[in-house]
C-alpha cells in the first residue's frame, strides 16, 4: 500500500522543485478515481456549496455539510493529502470556533488540512488553529467569500500596490503559522513572487504556473460545469456530454423495451417455477 501523502509530502516536493498536484472532490465514488489518476492533494472546498449544492456562491455551506462530504472523500481517497475548506462563519467568528471547527475535520473526517479564506484580520484564527497542532492552508487572493463585500470578484495583485499588500499578507501568514498556502486568481507576477520567497509550498489556483502547484475545481476539470469557465480554468475531459448521451441511451432503451433484457434478470431457481404454479392453482381454488 502506498504511503500517505501529507504536507511534510508537499513540502519535499517544493524543496525538490517538482510541482505539486491538487483538485478539489466531493464525493467517494470521484475520490477513487482521483487517487487512481496519481494526484497529490484533495481539496474538499467550500465551492461544494456551488457544485454539489447548486448555490450560487460559497456562502451557504455549514460545517455538518462539509465534514461529511470530506469524509466520503477520505473513504474514496485514503493516501491522497485531503484538505478540508472552513466554510463562512467557521472561523470569522472566534479563533476558538476557527479551533473547534477545524478539530472537527481532523476528528471526524480525517483531514490532514485546514485551508482559510485569510486577511490581515484572521492571522490570530491561523495562529489558533496551527498551535492547536493543525497544518493550515492559507487561501489568499481572490477570496469568494468576501464576495457580499466585495460584490465581485476580480483578478487580484495586478498593480505594484495591490501585488505588494499580497506579498506582505503571504509572509504575515506565514509567521503565524500557515504550513501552506492557495493563492487564488492572482497576476501570475505576484503569485511567483509569493511562492519564491516563501518557505512553504503555495499552490496556485488560477495564478499562474511559478507557484510550486496547481489546483482546479474538479467538475471545470472534467467538462461537467454548465456554462462558461474563469478564464484560469481548463477543461480536460467533457463527461457533462458523455453522462448526457449515456443517460438518453438508458432512457431509450427503456422506453424501446430493449432494457433490461434476460441478460440482467434473475431467475426462479429450476423446478421452483412448477411449484409456484400449484400453490397458485390451490390458492385461486381456495378463493
Ligand atoms: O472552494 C474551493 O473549491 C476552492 C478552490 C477554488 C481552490 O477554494
Amino acid at each position: 500500500m502506498a504511503a500517505r501523502k501529507n504536507i511534510l509530502t508537499l513540502l519535499e516536493m517544493k524543496q525538490a522543485g517538482r510541482k505539486i498536484t491538487a483538485v478539489t472532490c466531493y464525493d467517494y465514488t470521484t475520490a477513487q478515481w482521483v487517487s487512481r489518476a496519481g494526484v497529490d492533494m484533495i481539496l474538499v472546498g467550500d465551492s461544494a456549496a456551488q457544485v454539489v449544492f447548486g448555490y450560487e456562491s460559497t456562502l451557504p455551506a455549514t460545517m455538518d455539510m462539509m465534514v461529511m462530504l470530506t469524509a466520503a472523500v477520505r473513504r474514496g481517497a485514503p493516501d491522497v493529502c485531503l484538505a478540508a475548506d472552513m466554510p463562512f462563519l467557521s472561523y470569522q467568528t472566534s479563533p476558538s470556533d476557527a479551533v473547534r471547527n477545524a478539530g472537527r475535520f481532523v476528528q471526524e473526517a480525517d483531514a490532514q488540512i485546514i485551508k482559510m479564506e485569510v486577511s490581515a484580520a484572521y492571522l490570530d484564527a491561523v495562529k489558533a488553529v496551527s498551535d492547536a497542532g493543525m497544518a493550515v492552508m492559507a487561501h489568499i487572493g481572490i477570496r469568494p467569500q468576501s464576495i457580499t463585500k466585495l460584490g465581485r470578484l476580480k483578478a487580484e495583485g495586478t498593480t505594484a500596490e495591490l501585488a505588494y499588500e499580497l506579498i506582505e499578507l503571504s509572509e504575515k501568514v506565514v509567521q503565524a503559522g500557515a504550513s501552506s498556502l492557495l493563492v487564488e486568481g492572482t497576476a501570475r507576477e505576484a503569485a511567483g513572487i509569493i511562492a519564491r520567497e516563501c518557505p512553504v509550498p503555495v499552490i496556485s489556483c488560477g495564478s499562474g504556473p511559478d507557484c510550486d502547484g496547481q489546483i482546479l475545481v474538479i467538475s471545470d476539470i472534467l467538462g461537467l460545469s454548465s456554462g462558461s469557465l474563469p478564464k484560469f480554468s481548463k477543461r480536460f475531459a467533457d463527461l457533462g456530454r458523455t453522462v448526457e448521451e449515456a443517460v438518453a441511451a438508458y432512457a431509450q432503451e427503456i422506453r424501446e423495451g430493449r432494457f433490461p433484457d434476460d441478460s440482467q434478470c434473475y431467475h426462479i431457481k429450476a423446478g421452483e417455477l412448477e411449484k409456484l404454479t400449484q400453490i397458485l392453482s390451490r390458492g385461486s381454488r381456495n378463493q
